[in-house]
């Protein structure tokens, strides 16, 4: 079955259409001239297009973009939590892998598992900082000896209106919340990925880099709220954000942060990545709502990866028993 593209519908235009005073606090006056030479190369069709998936078995002959750490070896698979099963086929794997977001690396996404290669997952460190009472700097490694790793099946829905059906391995994120005891007045969470230009060639172009995340207190104690590290019964190929992502399956795909490097713990709501670079479009809460058309098309329905079958859009992503009670 071909697989169809759809045409990159919020990368260059978005921030077009961000007031330029909004766009300036952001980034620096150099980053915003680099945007608008990047706009005129993509209006004359500087940039390539997307392209058709290779076929998996093409696919398993080319770099894995991840590999079996000895600690990975004893944890990966993990028992599968019986408790989240999918209402649609899986999506493939070779699919979910070679379309991708991860604007460190391109705005193609489909070519972005083939340009993580420089990028090294290991050894790697999460910072975990601000108000809690045990602010503390955990290595990955660590973190997959001591927390509960489990699979989960989630949907996973794109802002983009694309979505995916995957398994992921990792351990809820109220477990490391609790861990490092937020003080009273920790309201917020931020997540903040990696930041080398050197390797990300998408760092030195426009963008308030790193990305950054933020969620509520209250959603990162969701039982949903997971940290993966792991998809497919493996660890996380680089593409799909290792060694350690963020996954909110009621909220829109930007607010599942990859490449994790520190959590930040705040009495206010911080500016974020997307929010900052265009905040008529892309709100803090981001929760998966039919009934609210993102400004330049419809959430209504939602595309699978690989069948490009559509199911209508579900409110919270179908998640509502879980979440609901957050938003009442
Ligand atoms: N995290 C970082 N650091 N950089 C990104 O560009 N893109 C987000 C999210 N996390 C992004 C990110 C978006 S828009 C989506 S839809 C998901 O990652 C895509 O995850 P996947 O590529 O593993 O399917």
């Amino acid at each position: 079955m071909p697989h169809i593209i759809l045409p990159p519908s919020w990368r260059i235009f978005d921030r077009l259409a961000t007031p330029e005073s909004v766009y300036l606090q952001a980034v620096s006056r150099r980053s915003y001239l680099k945007l608008l030479g990047a706009v005129a190369l993509l209006s004359t069709g500087g940039v390539s297009g997307c392209s058709m998936p290779v076929s998996e078995e093409e696919f398993s002959k080319s770099p894995k973009n991840f590999e079996f750490s000895d600690v990975d070896r004893q944890v990966y698979p993990s028992s599968p939590n019986p408790e989240f099963q999918l209402d649609r086929a899986m999506t493939e794997e070779h699919i979910a892998a070679q379309y991708n977001n991860f604007y460190e690396f391109s705005e193609a996404k489909d070519d972005i598992w083939k340009r993580v290669g420089g990028f090294k997952p290991r050894p790697w460190t999460v910072k975990i900082k601000g108000l809690v009472k045990n602010p503390q700097v955990i290595d990955v490694d660590d973190l997959l000896k001591t927390m509960p790793l489990e699979e989960r099946l989630y949907r996973h829905r794109c802002v983009e209106a694309w979505a995916m059906a995957v398994p992921w391995t990792g351990f809820p994120l109220k477990v490391l919340v609790k861990k490092v005891e937020p003080l009273s007045t920790a309201r917020y969470l931020r997540f903040t990925s990696f930041h080398t230009p050197n390797i990300a060639m998408g760092q030195r172009g426009y963008g308030p880099w790193p990305y950054t995340e933020s969620l509520t207190l209250a959603e990162a104690m969701n039982d949903l709220a997971l940290l993966a590290t792991g998809i497919y019964g493996h660890p996380l190929p680089k593409q799909h954000g290792a060694p350690i992502r963020l996954v909110m399956p009621w909220k829109y795909g930007f607010k599942s942060i990859k490449s994790i490097v520190s959590i930040e713990f705040l009495a206010e709501e911080p500016a974020t990545f997307w929010n900052t670079m265009a905040p008529s479009e892309y709100d803090q809460v981001a929760n998966v709502n039919p009934g609210i058309p993102h400004p330049r098309w419809s959430q209504a329905t939602e595309r699978m990866l690989g069948t490009d079958q559509r199911f209508p859009t579900q409110l919270f992503n179908g998640y509502t028993s879980w979440v609901g009670g957050l938003y009442g």
